[in-house]
């Protein structure tokens, strides 16, 4: 079946909602920050909603994605989402990602919406915002966005400047639409826009996605070890952290001060 690819836009949220949160479910990552996801999966969701919305509305970050058509669809002519991908362009703005009035706009709408349910709705159901905060672990939460911080100051940042690239924050596949190209295609389509734009292209990838990345051209700069985030047996999350060098350009970063 034939498989489109196109930016994404507000309307998408819902169907990239649903795709992050039915992909993402077994991740590791997301099993040790949202260790009550299967109990609950409709705030597990809401994770993937809010992040959709905060993605779409920012004007440094694309979000692509893959459409199949529905079966399931009763005029036979609708499409579904079946993958996404997150690009975020850290350092110039590029072509995609400068600021436009409208997408200003939207933002602080939303950022009005997400206040208002705050302020009246019980933990923002009101707004069909529910939160994820009762199924996530407050404590991994904490030592997610500390050890990001520290990741980026061994690989990506270099004497107080953030490495010039576009970087796959997140990337997720439907299980059913799994191994027919979707994601290498989702990643081929960050690295061109790296080309035309003179820059690398960053992620740190899972273990599902590593070896696709690999054969795609990244290459592993070293392993961070998320000491305080734990896989179900215990042992710390490993994130191998990749790099996509632009064979235009002239490389003395990153990373120079490499440890794997
Ligand atoms: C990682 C992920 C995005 C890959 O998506 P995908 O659409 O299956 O990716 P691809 O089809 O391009 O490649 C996956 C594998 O299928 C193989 N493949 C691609 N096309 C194929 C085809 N037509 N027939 C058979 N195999 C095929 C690829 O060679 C690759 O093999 P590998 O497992 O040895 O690497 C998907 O597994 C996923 O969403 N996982 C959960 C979330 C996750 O880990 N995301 C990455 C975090 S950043």
């Amino acid at each position: 079946m034939a498989v489109t690819y196109r930016i994404a836009t507000l309307s998408d949220t819902s169907q990239i909602a649903d795709c992050g949160a039915i992909s993402m479910i077994d991740d590791e990552l997301f099993a040790a920050l949202y260790p009550r996801r299967h109990a609950d999966p409709a705030r597990f969701r809401a994770y993937f909603k809010r992040r959709a919305r905060n993605r779409l509305t920012d004007h440094m970050t694309v979000t692509l994605v893959a459409e199949m058509d529905d079966e399931a669809a009763k005029d036979g002519k609708s499409k579904r989402i079946v993958g996404f991908a997150q690009w975020q362009k850290i350092g110039q703005a590029a072509g995609e990602t400068r600021w436009h009035p409208l997408k200003a706009c939207e933002n602080r709408l939303l950022a009005m919406q997400d206040w208002l349910a705050g302020l009246f709705g019980k933990s923002g159901e009101l707004f069909g915002l529910e939160s994820e905060a009762a199924i996530s672990d407050p404590e991994a939460m904490k030592a997610f966005y500390e050890t990001y911080d520290d990741l980026d100051k061994e690989y990506w940042i270099k004497d107080g400047v953030d490495h010039e690239r576009w970087h796959l924050q997140l990337l997720g596949v439907l299980p059913e639409a799994r191994r027919r190209g979707i994601g290498s295609k989702l990643v081929q389509l960050g690295i061109d826009r790296a080309r035309r734009d003179g820059c690398d292209a960053g992620l740190e990838a899972s273990p599902l996605g590593l070896s696709m990345y690999q054969r795609q051209g990244f290459e592993i700069m070293g392993t961070y070890v998320m000491e305080r985030l734990l896989e179900e047996d215990g042992r710390p999350i490993l994130s191998p952290v990749l790099i996509w060098r632009n064979p235009d350009i002239k490389h003395g970063h990153p990373k120079s001060n490499s440890k794997s």
